[in-house]
């Protein structure tokens, strides 16, 4: 997966933003977001804390997103111009792919309200000073970065002493939502195999021993699960890994897995539970 493949997902961003936001405020509250006085998203795609960090946070304070996908960074910059220039105008999804197409990156309104937005990667930013953020929150990006280690050495240096960092990534392992999708993938004929293995970040002792490595203290590290609604079985689950398998496929299969998909839906609806997935989340200082 490239940034591509980001590039493509951002036109259904609004619809997976629909489901599990809990993950990201558990992380905020963790990390107190409201003393901060210079914030960074790192992979914020469209941007879905933006409007409520906005809200939350102290006077004065700074808040900056990146994402190496343009096209989140522009539906980012839509929505939050959106936001400031009537927050009473309406919900955000109301969006329009004019809007983001059209999208002035370079508006001043951003800056009037200390928000800026660039396309960076996260295992690279030249752009960012050495000690710059209170706070360097990412949330379900880090399982997707090739250079992890880079990625981390990049968010200590830019980190103040003092400062804290926030990830949250998915953890296959209890991931109920992950693993219905995988098993219809693979009863359609679709894949052979699961795509996703678990990695070394799967259990806390590995996750622990990672950010430790990198000269973080004061870490907090823990499973969290969540329940994904059950509403409509549409494209708002498919995730851009996914996406790219379907597109490519026979319509016959793809119909196949939709049925498949839709009969496990009913499967947990008679248990009246909903899917289920769940994360690995941390919390750590930079040494003072
Ligand atoms: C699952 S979304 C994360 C969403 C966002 N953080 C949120 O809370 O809604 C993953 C995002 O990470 C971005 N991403 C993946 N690898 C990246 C990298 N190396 N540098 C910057 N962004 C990256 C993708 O473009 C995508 O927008």
């Amino acid at each position: 997966m490239n940034h591509h493949s980001w590039d493509a997902y951002s036109k259904s961003y609004l619809n997976i933003q629909k489901n599990p936001a809990s993950f990201q405020l558990s992380l905020m509250n963790m990390l107190r977001f409201e003393e901060a006085e210079d914030i960074l998203d790192a992979g914020c795609a469209g941007g879905q804390l933006h409007q409520y960090i906005l809200q939350q946070r102290k006077k004065n304070c700074k808040l900056t997103g990146c994402d190496y996908s343009i096209e989140m960074v522009k539906l980012a910059t839509a929505r939050m111009l959106k936001f400031l220039n009537n927050p009473l105008q309406g919900g955000i999804s109301e969006i329009s792919p004019q809007d983001v197409e059209n999208v002035d990156l370079n508006s001043p309104l951003l800056e009037q309200n200390n928000y800026k937005i660039f396309q960076g990667d996260v295992q690279s930013l030249p752009q960012l000073n050495n000690n710059q953020f209170d706070i360097y929150i990412s949330n379900m990006v880090l399982h997707l970065v090739e250079n992890k280690d880079q990625a981390i050495q990049e968010a200590f240096r830019i980190l103040k002493p003092g400062g804290k960092i926030g990830i949250v990534i998915p953890v296959v392992s209890g991931n109920l939502m992950m693993h219905t999708l995988t098993k219809c993938f693979i009863e359609s004929g679709l894949i052979k195999e699961m795509p996703f293995k678990p990695t070394d970040f799967e259990n806390r002792e590995g996750m622990i021993n990672f950010i430790s490595k990198h000269g973080f203290k004061d870490i907090v590290c823990w499973n969290q699960t969540i329940p994904f609604d059950l509403f409509d079985i549409d494209d708002n689950y498919i995730f851009p890994q996914f996406r790219e398998i379907l597109d490519k496929a026979p319509k016959e299969q793809v119909d196949q897995f939709y049925a498949l998909f839709k009969q496990e839906v009913q499967n947990r609806l008679a248990l009246n539970l909903p899917f289920t997935v769940e994360s690995m989340s941390l919390i750590a200082k930079k040494p003072s």
